[in-house]
């Protein structure tokens, strides 16, 4: 038995002399598609859409000819709340490309151009800029970030200019390391995609269409041949270039086969773009030596300079990279106060030379929302039937841009996560019942609920929210009777219980110790048409 089990394992590994890395993880969703699709021409599985929160499916008009081949789009009403996501489950721990595009719904009384925020794992990456849709690389946004805990959350947050319409939602592993910048790298940064140019080439692709490794996480390489500021001229080349798919980025070697170089009149390269203000910066710059006649150290020196700074000094590319047709990429993260990122590569020695370009925003990533307060709040919002309107999609507190509307978040700095410590639904017609589960919300300082049709009895779980100062129940429908927990709440500064339909007996509690500390509204018994209103004095 055991020898079978050796034998074959021989056999197993003569067939496979040395396995080969895995193919990485990827999930393509087609939205508002209701089958799978299959584009050409790598035949690129798009799954049908799922995972998300709300929205409606219709026809895509597409906005760039490197959107992907799909015909249906998701798009989000106001009406269906101001936040919707995708949540995807099932993600294995790893380091992701995600990428969103955007569409138009196909159809004529339709706004043109919606404009709004996008975010992931809580953190708002991207604002769409009016004028996105005639424009390549701003029909999608892209940024690579971790997941650790096997889910990962992309919303749209409405911004009051259109409805948000997205045409696909892509999950693409790329090496764990990919990347790596320095010590900020990590878990707690995320990293958008602003720019990535392909100089001296005179077409956009995708690393597919270079056929590059799957690990790289198919990157949209944009034409370049040349910058506004100073034109250069193109060179490109067929000869292989070494070390260019190398771990952790896995680059497609085309890139480094063509690349802008300075003309004799003009020795300097620049490259200029705008970039919104007080962010840091990750920068990578790609070379290979590919000039006919600069095959040694020394032909060829330039600086690097970035907003005017010296980030690199006295590049040589044949003697960093180890020779001619060999790749070299040189990063460098830099915090950028003003509106614009100027690269540029002045020469000492030759003329310059650049052959791709990479810029992204490193975003701090948000700390999210203690998950049980999460739970709590997605469980009264069913409770309560809160509308649609209202979304209560994704996480109640971040983006910071964007919280949930009712809700109050403090930052909880001892355990790093955001927390409730407010709840105000006053005057909102809800219908519902108030759930036990309200308790969990362990933080809140003061509910208002005040004047909707909440009916049900008075959760006594309330008594345990120990620093709640402000309950406000008042001009609802809740019955029975006011719970005895209550005479708990020490911290309680205001009571309203006012205009509902309560019956019983006030708690002794409420009716003495705390009346001496509290404003204590109560109401009616059921009936009697009978109210109490009281203010008592703090102690002196
Ligand atoms: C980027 O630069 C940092 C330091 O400047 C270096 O430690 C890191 O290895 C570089 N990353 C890659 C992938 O080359
Ligand atoms: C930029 O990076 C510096 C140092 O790494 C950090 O202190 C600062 O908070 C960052 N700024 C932003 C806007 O992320
Ligand atoms: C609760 O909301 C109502 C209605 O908007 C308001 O009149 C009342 O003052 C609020 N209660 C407290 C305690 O602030
Ligand atoms: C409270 O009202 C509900 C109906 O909304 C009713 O079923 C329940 O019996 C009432 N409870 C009390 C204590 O009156």
């Amino acid at each position: 038995m055991s020898k079978l089990i050796l034998l074959l394992l021989i056999l197993f590994l003569a067939l496979h002399p040395s396995s080969p890395r895995p193919e990485p993880y990827a999930m393509r969703i087609s939205c508002g598609a209701r089958l799978n699709v299959h584009t050409a021409p790598t035949n690129t599985l798009w799954y049908k859409d799922f995972g998300y929160t709300g929205g409606r499916p219709a026809n895509a008009s597409p906005t760039s000819y490197i959107a992907p081949p799909l015909k249906t789009l998701r798009y989000f009403p106001l009406s269906d709340g101001p936040e919707n996501c995708y949540n995807i489950k099932r993600v294995p721990k790893g380091h992701y490309a995600v990428r969103i595009f955007f569409a138009l719904v196909a159809e004529p009384n339709f706004e043109n151009e919606p404009l709004f925020d996008v975010s992931i794992q809580g953190s708002q990456i991207y604002s769409l800029r009016s004028g996105w849709s005639t424009s390549d690389d701003q029909s999608f946004t892209e940024a690579l970030v971790f997941v650790a805990d096997g889910s990962l959350s992309s919303c749209v947050h409405s911004t009051g200019h259109g409805d948000p319409a997205i045409l696909s939602f892509e999950i693409l592993q790329v090496d764990d390391k990919a990347y790596y910048f320095g010590s900020n790298w990590g878990q707690g940064t995320i990293l958008r995609t602003a720019k990535r140019l392909n100089c001296g080439s005179t077409l956009s692709k995708f690393d597919a269409d270079y056929n590059g490794d799957h690990w790289g996480g198919d990157r949209f390489w944009h034409k370049a041949t040349t910058f506004q500021q100073s034109s250069g001229k193109v060179r490109s080349v067929e000869s292989k270039i070494k070390k260019a798919s190398v771990s952790p980025n896995f680059y497609p070697e085309e890139i480094y086969q063509t690349a802008l170089i300075s003309t004799d009149s003009l020795p300097e390269l620049s490259y200029n773009m705008d970039v919104d203000p007080n962010r840091n910066y990750s920068i990578w710059l790609h070379f290979a030596e590919i000039d006919v006649g600069i095959t040694n150290v020394g032909q060829r020196i330039f600086d690097i300079l970035i907003n005017g700074d010296i980030a690199f000094k006295d590049v040589d590319i044949i003697r960093m990279s180890g020779g001619a047709h060999m790749a070299i990429v040189l990063n460098k993260t830099i915090a950028v106060n003003g509106r614009t990122l100027t690269i540029t590569i002045h020469p000492t020695k030759g003329n310059a030379i650049i052959n791709a370009i990479e810029v992204f925003e490193v975003i701090p990533a948000e700390s999210k929302t203690l998950t049980e307060e999460v739970g709590a709040l997605q469980t009264l919002k069913n409770a309560l039937g809160l509308p649609l309107r209202f979304g209560w999609n994704g996480d109640p507190c971040v983006p910071q841009q964007h919280p949930w509307s009712g809700v109050d978040c403090l930052y909880d700095k001892k355990n790093l996560k955001w927390v409730i410590d407010g709840l105000t639904l006053d005057n909102q017609a809800l219908r519902g019942f108030l759930s036990n589960d309200i308790s969990k919300l362990h933080h809140l300082q003061s509910i208002n609920l005040s004047g909707n049709s909440i009916h049900g009895t008075i959760p006594s779980s309330l008594g345990t929210i120990t620093g709640l100062e402000v309950l406000d129940l008042s001009f609802n429908f809740f019955n029975g009777s006011i719970p005895e927990s209550l005479g708990m709440l020490t911290s309680l500064k205001r009571l309203n219980l006012n205009g509902n339909l309560l019956s019983g007996r006030v708690p002794a509690a409420l009716g003495g110790r705390l009346l001496h500390r509290a404003s204590f509204k109560t109401a009616t018994w059921a009936g009697l048409g009978f109210s109490i209103f009281q203010t008592a004095q703090r102690p002196m």
